[in-house]
């Protein structure tokens, strides 16, 4: 008899909404409770298409816009096996970004659509719950290290804002929008609550294909 699979779950927000910490606190809490738990990223740049991502970013290479997207696409495919393997091993994984913050991001460029943006990503295993942090774009400018990477102002976070809330509005994904601007503990406390929901009742059910 296989095992009951693992939950996927995805962090999303403006950078700097406090994603990476949630994740770790998610992690933790659900291995403390006797889960198998594991922390995903995107862009995983340890790999060699996340490399080169990785030094776009960091504004060491430019890369023309199309082709950026496509290998933050390609990064996230590259991991699909990995992370099939790890769902039905029972591992609930927690994603830090996924396709979304794909789309938001390309998208808030001139001249890219979203249905453009999200054709590379459909087909990706469908996360069972996605939360959005939700924080005011120029209250996310005021926390630390804003400015260094690529993206990293003011002007694009606000249409990335935008792009996410046009996302959000597909009823096909299972969205949660989470009030960021709260203490880590109080944020940590509703992620904890919806995860621990969607663990019992992802794992009976397939994981699902985004978009499709
Ligand atoms: P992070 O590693 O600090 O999360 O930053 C990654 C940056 O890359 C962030 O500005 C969001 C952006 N991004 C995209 O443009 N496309 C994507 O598919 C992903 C996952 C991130």
């Amino acid at each position: 008899m296989s095992c009951r699979r693992g939950a996927l779950i995805v962090l999303e927000g403006v950078d700097r909404a406090g994603k990476t910490t949630q994740c770790q606190e998610l992690v933790n809490a659900l291995q403390q409770s006797g889960r198998a738990a594991e922390m995903m990223r995107f862009p995983d740049r340890t790999t060699k298409i996340g490399q080169l991502i990785s030094s776009y970013l960091e504004k060491k290479s430019n890369l023309e816009d199309h082709t950026v997207h496509l290998l933050f696409s390609a990064n996230r495919w590259e991991m699909v096996p990995l992370m099939k393997q790890k769902l039905e091993q029972g591992i609930d994984l927690v994603v830090d970004r996924y396709a979304f913050s794909g789309v938001a991001f390309t998208s808030a460029k001139p001249g890219f659509s979203l249905e453009w943006c999200m054709n590379p990503d459909i087909g990706l295993p469908k996360p069972d719950l996605v939360m959005f942090l939700q924080l005011n774009p120029n209250m996310a400018a005021n926390r630390g290290e804003f400015g260094i990477e690529r993206y990293e102002t003011s002007a694009f976070q606000r249409t990335v804002h935008q792009r996410f809330e046009e996302l959000m509005q597909d009823s096909s994904v299972n969205w949660k929008v989470i009030d960021a601007a709260r203490t880590i503990e109080e944020v940590h406390k509703d992620i904890k609550l919806l995860s621990e929901d969607i663990i019992s009742l992802a794992q009976n059910q397939p994981v699902g294909e985004l978009w499709r």
